[in-house]
């Protein structure tokens, strides 16, 4: 067939058009998928890009976090599925050989230059906002700068932690961090809409200790602690309050700080 013919990544304007390679579906609701990567394509670890699909008019387009490593020669990305979204409706069929629009402009907050040096990395992610952390803790440069990093990702319910759970028990084989991210990672998932070993809203665990206790560490010092934070706009506005409070203060490229945030998504959630 024509497509078959195409080279894995085309420029196309403002996008690459790449090839999508590999997709896997988690829940009826979550998958992942990798594209080809344009060679000239370069970005910070734990940034987004715009994606879309081109289709009659304009393409539809939304961010996207980059969820594989920087150094990868794919990209990688983690996706929710929208019941009539306007992109992920079509953008949940995809299959390999597909072709997927990919900005040529990535962006955002949720970068290692955005934080103060410190001693522990802290990667708090809800539903989707675990895919920028997917990203950081493949990158071998936040292992040589912090001691230890502890990513917690909260869902409803169990099924809906796959991809981090695959992740996380996947880097003892990773090429680059295979042997510093099992010594130096701390993995912490909850549930809130069903029963598992760890249940419960990741604010309230914090505010109730539970989390620390669980995770075995010392609660959170602005001196020495450095938080990254993805996920809802009502979750990001509480542990933002949770932060400025215990007197973190909030960074960007600009002027780096003691923690950062970035939307998951937009809108009210559903
Ligand atoms: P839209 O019309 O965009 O969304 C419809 C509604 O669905 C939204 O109003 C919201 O209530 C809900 N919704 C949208 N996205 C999500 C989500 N991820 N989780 C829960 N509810 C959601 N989405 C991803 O799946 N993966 C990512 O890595 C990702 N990174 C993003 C980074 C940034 C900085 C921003 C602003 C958004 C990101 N999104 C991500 C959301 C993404 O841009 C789209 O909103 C999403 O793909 C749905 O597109 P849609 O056109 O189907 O529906
Ligand atoms: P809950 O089930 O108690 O609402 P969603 O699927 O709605 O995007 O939510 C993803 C996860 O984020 C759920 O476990 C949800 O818990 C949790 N969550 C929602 N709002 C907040 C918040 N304001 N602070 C912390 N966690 C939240």
């Amino acid at each position: 067939a024509a497509a078959e013919t195409l080279a894995p990544v085309i420029e196309a304007g403002a996008f690459f058009d790449c090839e999508v390679l590999e997709v896997r579906h988690y829940t009826d609701t979550l998958f992942s998928f990798r594209t080809a990567r344009p060679q000239s394509f370069r970005f910070r670890t734990g940034e987004f890009v715009m994606i879309g699909l081109a289709g009659e008019g304009k393409p539809t387009l939304r961010a996207y976090s980059l969820a594989g490593p920087s150094w990868d020669d794919a990209l990688e990305f983690y996706s929710i599925k929208v019941e009539d979204g306007a992109l992920t409706s079509r953008l949940k069929h995809i299959r390999p050989g597909d072709r997927v629009l990919v900005g040529r402009k990535p962006t955002g907050t949720l970068v290692l230059d955005a934080l103060l040096p410190g001693k522990r990395l802290f990667l708090l992610s809800t539903g989707t906002g675990v895919a920028p952390f997917a990203s950081i803790v493949r990158e071998p440069d936040v292992y040589a700068r912090y001691d230890q990093v502890i990513l917690t990702h909260t869902c409803r319910t169990a099924a809906e932690l796959a991809y981090s759970h695959e992740l996380v028990a996947g880097l003892k084989d990773d090429p680059l961090v295979g042997e510093i991210a099992p010594e130096k990672l701390v993995y912490f998932s909850s549930v809130t809409r069903e029963d598992g070993p760890q249940t419960g809203r990741i604010t309230d665990l914090i505010q109730s200790g539970l989390f620390f206790k669980s995770i075995q560490q010392a609660r959170f010092d602005p001196e020495q602690d450095r938080v990254m934070i993805c996920g809802s706009l009502a979750m990001l506005e509480e542990l933002k309050t949770i932060f400025e409070e215990l007197g973190f203060t909030e960074g960007s490229n600009a002027r780096p700080g003691s923690f950062v945030v970035e939307k998951a998504f937009s809108g009210d959630g559903i």
